[in-house]
């Protein structure tokens, strides 16, 4: 009876490696425990595909899931005080350390936007909450993680605007002061969109004339950074690697701005460039851009322009701020950059750094060459990664000497 029960154990678990099988590389450590962790959310992909497919609930809908499960209850415990606010009418979640400030002591602040291709994730999950109580107790700043909006119930640009605002509301000078922060010492940071948000927020903030408090630095973690050219040698190379393939990251794009198939379809194919697009072309050149160890055998064309009936905006800067010129880099903070080798956002990340060292900003830029994306949330049992808890001390130790 016993070796029955132990060969359909067997036999199931041969069939499950057989569907869970993707190729790891060999420099990933803990590949075991990424490959289940990856079955598990290839699984739910293609629950919500089915699910599309026969009508029950759309795509995000079902991997709506994964935020929901690892949502926790942000509460105060004795170093951290955890509020609900609303700031300009947008939820935030205020972590504030408890320990008590010497007469006219400021703090630091961190304004944090959480990942999630837009469509996905919260302030409000277990690693986010506990990054965020990591940020109070080890930097002593004031930290305001931000429930913006998502995509595709709320389009571009309403996520971008939750954050704008919010950001502007806490610039106050009034508002800085409530919470003892030092307007000398705040900065924006997030990752994957939450990166793309950051990056986006920084540059409108940076360029609005009636902005007088500014930020004194920008910490972007695996940022997305532009829509024009989803086939870069990072896309390429990775377009099967766990966590975001390919697919995944061209649907959240299509996602943040519409749910209509075309644009999906387009971007795929990496057919979504309109003729004005064309002057853009050189600011996403990864030819020009990438060192040569990262382009590998990967050659360069020019991506191909149609003219498709409708035109969304995944050229607008707020969503692709790789795509603003030189002098609009030039006036932004010092600026933190982390990518990891089996990513494909690793090029936007790459390029990005690149074009703000050209354009004079101090940037420390972290490559994780064993790294994957997502490897931030991965801190919580039982998708508890080696690599995350290195990775968040680095990001944290950069943000204690530069904030
Ligand atoms: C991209 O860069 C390469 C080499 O630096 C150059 O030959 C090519 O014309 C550039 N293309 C665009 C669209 O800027
Ligand atoms: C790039 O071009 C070279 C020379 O033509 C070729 O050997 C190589 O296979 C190409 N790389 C890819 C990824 O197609």
């Amino acid at each position: 009876m016993r070796s029955k029960g132990a060969l359909f154990l067997l036999s199931v678990c041969a069939l499950t490696a057989h569907y869970i099988y993707t190729p790891i590389p060999e420099n990933i450590e803990q590949r075991w425990k990424l490959m289940f962790t990856d079955c598990f959310f290839r699984s739910l992909s293609h629950l919500a595909d089915l699910s599309e497919l026969l009508g029950l609930k759309d795509y995000m809908g079902v991997m709506l899931f994964i935020t929901v499960a690892e949502r926790v209850e942000a509460v105060s415990d004795e170093r951290v005080k955890v509020a609900d606010e609303l700031f300009d009418g947008v939820e935030v979640l205020v972590y504030e350390p408890r320990r008590d400030r010497r007469q006219g002591e400021r703090r630091r602040a961190i304004i944090y936007l959480h990942g999630g291709g837009w469509c996905l994730g919260s302030s409000k999950m277990g690693p986010y909450d506990l990054l965020a109580r990591r940020m109070v107790t080890e930097l002593d700043a004031v930290v305001i993680s931000v429930e913006y909006r998502l995509a595709p119930a709320h389009h571009f640009p309403v996520p971008f605007e939750d954050v704008y605002r919010v950001v502007k509301y806490f610039l106050q000078a009034d508002v800085l002061n409530r919470y003892a922060v030092d307007p000398e010492r705040v900065a924006v940071s997030g990752d994957s969109a939450g990166g793309n948000l950051a990056a986006a927020v920084t540059q409108q903030l940076h360029m609005d004339p009636d902005q007088h408090v500014k930020l004194k630095a920008q910490a972007l973690i695996y940022p997305v950074m532009q829509a024009l050219d989803l086939n870069t040698p990072s896309y390429q190379q990775n377009q099967h690697m766990p966590i975001l393939p390919r697919r995944l990251m061209v649907r959240f794009w299509s996602e943040y701005f519409t749910s209509d198939k075309w644009l999906f379809n387009a971007m795929l194919a990496n057919r979504h460039n309109s003729p004005e697009s064309t002057s853009l072309l050189k600011f996403v050149n990864w030819s020009e851009f990438l060192p040569e160890s990262f382009r590998r055998t990967y050659n360069y064309s020019t991506l191909s322009v149609s003219a498709p009936e409708t035109s969304y905006p995944f050229t607008d800067p707020r969503a692709s701020p790789l795509l603003v010129p030189d002098a609009v880099l030039r006036q932004l903070p010092k600026t933190y950059i982390l990518t990891c080798e089996y990513d494909v956002l690793r090029d936007d990340g790459l390029m990005y750094a690149a074009r703000l060292r050209q354009s004079g900003v101090h940037v420390t830029h972290e490559h994780y060459a064993d790294g994957f994306h997502g490897t931030l949330m991965f801190t919580v049992w039982p998708t508890d990664f080696k690599i995350a808890h290195r990775l968040t001390d680095n990001y944290l130790l950069w943000l204690r000497e530069n904030l």
